[in-house]
């Protein structure tokens, strides 16, 4: 019992039932470094304004990089009955140095600890995604330059719309990913402020520096409130955000390229070290990591509601549920940040099937609204036109031909105005180069668009 770092006002031990239920040292045991970073900043601050002596910030100092040599070579024994990281820390502090060990725990509460570890381990995991994005959209815009004249069809509703080239798509990606890096850094900007200080709810009488310990430990501010920024967890919830939509995203681009990959559409042939097999059916490679990469997204989704109803209701400032936390957005980091391993090689290593493509191409009669567009700029009025090559669709889907394969006659009975010049802008590699708007799949809005990625992601 004496071990206990706060066990001064009971007279009971703790139910063993009890200590199993409330350490959360199985999870917290990852905050290791930044609970021992955070302590070393605060160590030696506490030197600064003269709460330690010279000399025991520096015995404090050489036991805590022992203790993480410790941690690191796996020497360091956790038990459950020392509850978390924090405390186990602490006791191997005091194990080393007696009562010096016993004065880091000056001017601070476990409750600002936690938020200053969880903060900082926030913002490493936030660079780290944030570079595979990068890496990820170098893997798109990688792919551009051999893709470059490439049509597929744009679907809407599935059904095909109009054609693109394949790096309006692969495009298409970097900008998603390019949002989830802005939302990122904007995550990042909002968890990058000090707590500690904060003590339990209401600061400290002991006359501390906050700013010291921001600067050393690479804080761009302090926190003004010390109730709200012991009980704040938005940044967690954020961070959980940001990692979910970038599951979404990397959700919809898995299941594009497992249809895309089918016989059905036969698009894409996807790098056999990237898929398995079948027990029973020889003939079959299957797309399980972007069928994982799918469904894995919706265990992120899962963490985020769970943070949010974690924190509804909690009165100010820290309440215990909020250790619930740190088992859903370590889940998220790590799913997230094991899918988008995949996904860099994946998308690298696939193989457009540029001749199947090209076979079903002009299916679908993806130059019906180049069509009308050209009879627009002949200034006929935009209904009027989507009627008129309305009623040449429907002569074509009763012939099964295309648009171009129509003759004259039944362009003519489509509409009087029509003649031989329509045959000049049919066909799906016509359409393509009649787009001209910015951001549009004209090849030369692509080659700017992509000359912008390129010297964005300096590749
Ligand atoms: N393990 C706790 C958590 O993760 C640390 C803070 C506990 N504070 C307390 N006063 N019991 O939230």
């Amino acid at each position: 019992m004496a071990d206990k770092a706060w066990s001064g006002v009971f007279d009971e031990a703790t139910d063993p039932r009890v200590e199993r239920f409330t350490e959360s040292i199985s999870v917290d045991k990852r905050l290791y470094a930044q609970d021992i970073a955070g302590s070393i900043a605060h160590a030696q601050m506490l030197a600064k304004v003269g709460l330690l002596t010279t000399d025991e910030c520096r015995q404090i100092e050489s036991a805590l990089a022992e203790i993480r040599h410790a941690i690191e070579s796996g020497t360091f024994r956790f038990h459950a009955d020392l509850e978390d990281i924090h405390l186990h820390i602490e006791k191997a502090l005091t194990d080393r140095l007696g009562d010096i060990g016993r004065k880091l725990h000056t001017a601070r509460s476990r409750n600002d600890q936690v938020s200053t570890d969880l903060r900082l381990w926030v913002i490493e995991a936030i660079d780290q995604i944030d570079t595979r994005l990068a890496d990820l959209q170098k893997a798109f815009v990688g792919r551009c330059d051999a893709d470059r004249d490439v049509v597929l069809p744009a679907y809407t509703h599935l059904q095909r719309a109009q054609p693109v080239l394949a790096p309006h798509y692969w495009l298409a990606y970097c900008d998603k990913f390019n949002r989830d890096r802005g939302r990122l850094t904007d995550c990042r900007g909002r968890t990058n402020v000090l707590s500690l200080g904060a003590a339990a709810v209401a600061g400290t009488s002991l006359p501390i520096d906050r700013e010291d310990v921001a600067r050393r430990l690479n804080f761009a501010a302090v926190a003004g409130n010390s109730i709200d920024v012991s009980s704040d967890r938005d940044f967690v919830v954020e961070f959980a955000f940001c990692l979910t939509l970038v599951a979404e995203h990397l959700s919809t681009w898995a299941e594009e390229w497992i249809l895309w990959s089918t016989t059905e559409f036969n698009f894409l042939r996807l790098p056999q070290a990237f898929c398995t097999g079948s027990s029973i059916m020889p003939q079959k490679v299957n797309p399980d990591v972007l069928e994982l990469i799918r469904g894995k997204t919706a265990r992120v989704v899962g963490n985020l509601t769970s943070l949010l109803v974690l924190l509804k209701g909690l009165p100010l400032a820290y309440n215990r549920d909020l250790q619930e936390d740190k088992e859903r957005i370590f889940d998220s980091f790590d799913t997230v940040n094991a899918c988008l391993e995949l996904a860099s090689p994946l998308v690298a290593g696939a193989r457009l099937n540029v001749e199947a493509i090209r076979e079903k191409l002009d299916r679908g009669h993806l130059d019906a609204t180049t069509l009308m567009e050209f009879l627009i700029k002949r200034g006929t009025p935009q209904r009027t036109a989507h009627q008129i090559v309305g009623r040449l669709v429907r002569t074509a889907l009763e012939r099964c031909v295309r648009l171009s394969d129509l003759t004259e006659d039944e362009l003519k009975a489509a509409d009087a105005s029509l003649d031989a010049s329509i045959y000049d802008v049919l066909g799906v590699e016509k359409a393509v180069a009649a787009f001209i708007s910015y951001g549009s799949t004209a090849p030369s809005q692509v080659a700017d668009q992509l000359a912008i990625w390129k010297k964005k992601l300096s590749v």
